[in-house]
């Protein structure tokens, strides 16, 4: 079904016609993917859902397919991209672990299918293109059962960054995704918001001389992947990345380019009501500002300061609802126009420091 809601597009300078389709149950779930998986088959893109963002699919195994991701993406060639599969043996076939065979098991055994991407030695199969130019690959099972149908019927491992425009947030609903893929792809797959509403976690699992280390967080935490392979790792450290210090620079290409960011300037806060009282800047009298924060705070934190409307003030209960609305409502807040966006946020543990991680990258300079 066509979204009513928009008018696909007939400016000639898209390429593509963007057609949503809604998927609401499992049921004759081939029937309803059969579209998508011909396109998969033919090495087009199809964008879908997962528990973490929407992914912008194409052949993990085919050079000319990975290319188009890169091209509707506007995504630097040196930024590898996420192969998702279905079995063990789509992951056998896509991998070629040498060393820490016993501790992937055990990762998979732990959180597969779900947010995890492990990053291990590619195969022979796997082209550059999709990695990189690196030796290694980045793998994940994605959870969510429409993902994880239309990798399965479509019988190839699929190669998926998130499905918006390189540097802005990732795609939570289809409409996120049509909104930045628009005349640039065929299809769509609509799955309603995703859970999660941030990226996986990636670790990085390839290297035998060091200890695991995540190179981005997400709702896997370090503590659980720790009690799982019973042995500390490693976390990168953000600050490091974005200031170019670190060696891990050249392990992970994509973690130094700024992400996750609205067209808004971002400014991250420990405390608003502080924040607020002590910036006496007069322009922020005359900017449509955005404000994010802990409902725990009511609505006393404007009074300290500035009055925002309530239609842009977003306030949070917990640290996952606020994880799977953020980049939902940085995308609302930039159609709004606002010029500043205010955030609230100081929790920085468990999947907290995931949030807070994108929260740097989104408040970092251009
Ligand atoms: O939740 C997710 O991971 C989503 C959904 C669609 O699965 N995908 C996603 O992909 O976030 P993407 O491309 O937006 O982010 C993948 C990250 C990038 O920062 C990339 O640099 C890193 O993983 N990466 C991929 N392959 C890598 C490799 N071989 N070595 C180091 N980093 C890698
Ligand atoms: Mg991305």
């Amino acid at each position: 079904m066509t979204n009513p809601h928009f008018n696909t597009t007939t400016n000639t300078n898209f390429k593509f016609e963007t057609k949503i389709i809604q998927i609401s149950d499992m049921k004759n779930i081939s029937d309803q993917l059969k579209e998508a998986v011909e396109l998969l088959q033919s090495n087009e893109l199809v964008a879908f859902p997962t528990e973490t963002v929407y992914g912008l699919g194409a052949n993990a195994f085919e050079e000319n397919a990975v290319k188009k991701i890169f091209q509707a993406k506007g995504r630097p060639a040196d930024n590898p991209i996420i192969v998702h599969v279905s079995s063990y043996e789509m992951f056998q076939e896509v991998t070629a672990v040498k060393h820490n065979k016993e501790e992937i098991k055990r990762l998979q055994e732990c959180f597969w299918p779900g947010p995890l991407t492990l990053i291990v030695q590619k195969s022979d199969k796997v082209p550059y293109v999709t990695t990189g130019e690196l030796e290694t690959v980045a793998v994940r099972m994605p959870v969510h059962p429409m993902a994880l149908a239309l990798i399965k019927e479509s019988n190839l491992p699929i190669a998926a960054p998130s499905a918006n425009i390189s540097g802005k947030p990732s795609p939570t609903t289809a409409l996120d995704v049509f909104e930045d893929m628009q005349g640039k792809i065929s299809l769509i797959l609509d799955g309603g918001m995703c859970e999660i509403g941030l990226e996986s976690t990636v670790l990085d699992m390839s290297d035998p001389t060091r200890k695991p280390i995540i190179l981005r967080p997400g709702k896997v935490t370090k503590q659980q992947i720790e009690r799982c392979l019973g042995k500390e790792i490693d976390i990168l450290n953000v600050a490091d990345v974005t200031e170019n210090k670190t060696p891990i620079k050249a392990r992970s290409p994509g973690m130094k380019y700024r992400h996750y960011a609205p067209k808004a300037d971002v400014i991250l806060t420990r405390s608003i009501g502080e924040f607020l009282a002590s910036y006496n800047d007069s322009k922020l009298k005359y900017q449509a500002i955005g404000l994010i924060y802990d409902a725990k705070y009511g609505t006393t934190v404007v009074e300290n300061g500035i009055k925002v409307p309530e239609e842009l003030t977003y306030t949070y209960q917990t640290i996952e609802q606020f994880g799977s609305n953020l980049y939902f409502k940085l995308r609302e807040l930039d159609n709004k126009r606002v010029s500043l966006i205010i955030i609230q946020f100081s929790d920085s543990d468990g999947f907290g420091e995931a949030i807070l991680n994108r929260l740097q990258k989104a408040s970092s300079k251009k």
